[in-house]
């Protein structure tokens, strides 16, 4: 069977560079993706784009945008900052960008994905993939996704797409939290998707929690991606790399003390505290402790100036562990 893909779904204002560390630390397989970045935050330097350190070389960069030059111009500086993939944000349901013509509401502009997939492709040698959902608004059969699968992927310059299987509502009064959890989820039509276009590989994505899930529908697409599900539960990053993909398993403190040193040299760079530790809240999920654990990371927050952040995270650690 061929090696199925996990990827931690782009998150705006979670998956940023300290929350790609902390769950690079959790799992050597999944697929990490940036936040989406719009191209004009990229091009006009509002956004400072790190250079990719990720020596498991699997980290995508998130694009949002529908200026095909523009696109193609992130897509040069992706590769040049050593991103392994470049993903295009076609999923994205806020006012703000429906408004703006850019995330789903671009399914129904397939020529102008088609013109940024080129100009991207001859810029960039770097895998393309595009992220999107089954459709928005009444656009929502099986057959508008597959013309637009079909469309986008026609001269095999983008191949990975992930589906978000859930349509989209634009609607000013229909907030993008809450298109995320309704309409209900139609996972067959990915299914379907990978039977009518098995040369292309297919990433299912929304509300699943589980290793049982993820295991069900790896016997029917190429791969998973979870969001919510690994931010509120990073651990779980660590299971599946042991259930799944047969490594070995790690232990939290482990992990604890490895951020206590990742976060001690950038508090050097003068990083705050904050930034880095909030996306570690949820270690514990689940666990006796946990209630404990982030509290005392909160109270980390409030100090926000700690001398030695190594003894104190091993002195919560043990006072949770008790
Ligand atoms: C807080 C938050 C921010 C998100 N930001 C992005 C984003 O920047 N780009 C994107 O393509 N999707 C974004 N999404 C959607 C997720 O990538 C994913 O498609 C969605 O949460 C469904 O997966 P899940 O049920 O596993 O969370 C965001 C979701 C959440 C909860």
């Amino acid at each position: 069977m061929k090696k199925k893909i996990f990827c931690v779904a782009p998150m705006f204002k979670y998956t940023d560079r300290h929350c790609r560390y902390f769950h690079r630390l959790l799992t050597k397989n999944a697929f990490l993706y940036t936040e989406m970045i719009s191209t004009q935050n990229i091009l006009n330097k509002k956004f400072k784009l790190f250079k990719n350190k990720d020596k498991k070389k699997k980290v995508s960069l998130q694009i949002i945008g529908n200026n095909p030059e523009n696109l193609a111009k992130c897509a040069h500086i992706a590769y040049k900052k050593k991103y392994n993939e470049i993903n295009i944000n076609i999923g994205c349901p806020s006012p703000y960008m429906t408004k703006n013509n850019l995330g789903v509401s671009l399914m129904k502009h397939t020529k102008i994905i088609t013109q940024a997939l080129n100009k991207i492709y001859n810029s960039s040698p770097i895998p393309i993939s595009i992220k999107t959902r089954t459709g928005f608004n009444n656009n929502n059969t099986y057959n508008f996704l597959k013309d637009f699968i079909h469309e986008t992927s026609h001269n095999k310059l983008c191949k990975i797409f992930i589906i978000h299987a859930r349509n989209a509502i634009l609607n000013k009064n229909f907030s993008t939290k809450k298109n995320r959890t309704i309409p209900s989820l139609k996972y067959k039509y990915v299914y379907k998707l990978k039977k009518d276009f098995p040369h292309l590989k297919f990433i299912i994505n929304g509300g699943i929690n589980t290793i049982l899930e993820i295991k069900k529908h790896f016997k029917k697409v190429d791969g998973v991606m979870m969001g919510r599900g690994i931010y509120k539960n990073p651990f779980l990053l660590n299971k599946i790399d042991f259930k799944i993909f047969h490594e070995k398993k790690k232990k939290r403190k482990e992990i604890i003390k490895k951020m206590s040193i990742y976060i001690e040299k950038e508090i050097q760079k003068k990083t705050s505290i904050k930034s880095i530790i909030r996306h570690m809240n949820g270690i514990f999920y689940n666990k006796k402790g946990s209630k404990k654990w982030k509290n005392k990371l909160n109270n980390i927050n409030k100090k926000n100036k700690i001398i030695n952040i190594k003894k104190h995270f091993k002195k919560i650690y043990f006072s949770c562990k008790n």
